[in-house]
């Protein structure tokens, strides 16, 4: 219990760094994550605008494209936290539902995702809470086409 309190920890100091170095000119919003990977380690992503706004990519998929590209895609926890840039978050920042997506996607529904307002304060609610019936490969492999290897 101790040491994933620990760890929790490790995560939220990234979850504040990475915050920092978002690229946010348009909304003035920053968003840090941080996945924490069944092996112990930590990507950490920020959030990248775009003038032409659509293709912004959010702060937790830069962090899953940032894992998988390393090769890791067992996940233990997720932590996000954001607000307006420059300033301590006023409020937990929850995911977008573009992103609740890639979670599902990647995740067991019962993995932590800590919402922080801080290091020190935050709220931990699980995958399947964020996107309860979600789309699945599940479903893909009711097809007759698909493999169902995933
Ligand atoms: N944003 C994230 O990075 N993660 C979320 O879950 C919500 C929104 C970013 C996208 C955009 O750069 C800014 O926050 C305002 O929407």
């Amino acid at each position: 219990m101790r040491e994933i309190a620990l760890n929790y920890q490790a995560l939220l100091q990234q979850v504040f760094l990475y915050r920092k170095r978002a690229y946010a000119p348009y909304s003035g919003f920053s968003v840090g994550a941080a996945l924490l990977g069944a092996d112990g380690r930590i990507f950490g992503g920020c959030n990248i605008e775009n003038s032409a706004y659509s293709p912004t990519l959010c702060a937790e998929r830069t962090a899953f494209a940032k894992a998988i590209s390393e090769g890791c895609r067992d996940f233990a926890a997720l932590a996000v936290a954001g607000g307006p840039s420059g300033e301590e978050p006023r409020d937990y920042v929850s995911p977008c539902g573009v992103c609740r997506q890639w979670l599902v996607e990647f995740c067991r529904p019962e993995m932590p995702v800590i919402l922080a307002r801080t290091p020190e304060d935050y709220r931990i609610y699980s995958c399947g809470e964020l996107l309860p019936h979600s789309f699945s490969a599940k479903m893909l492999c009711e097809t007759e086409e698909s493999d169902c290897s995933l």
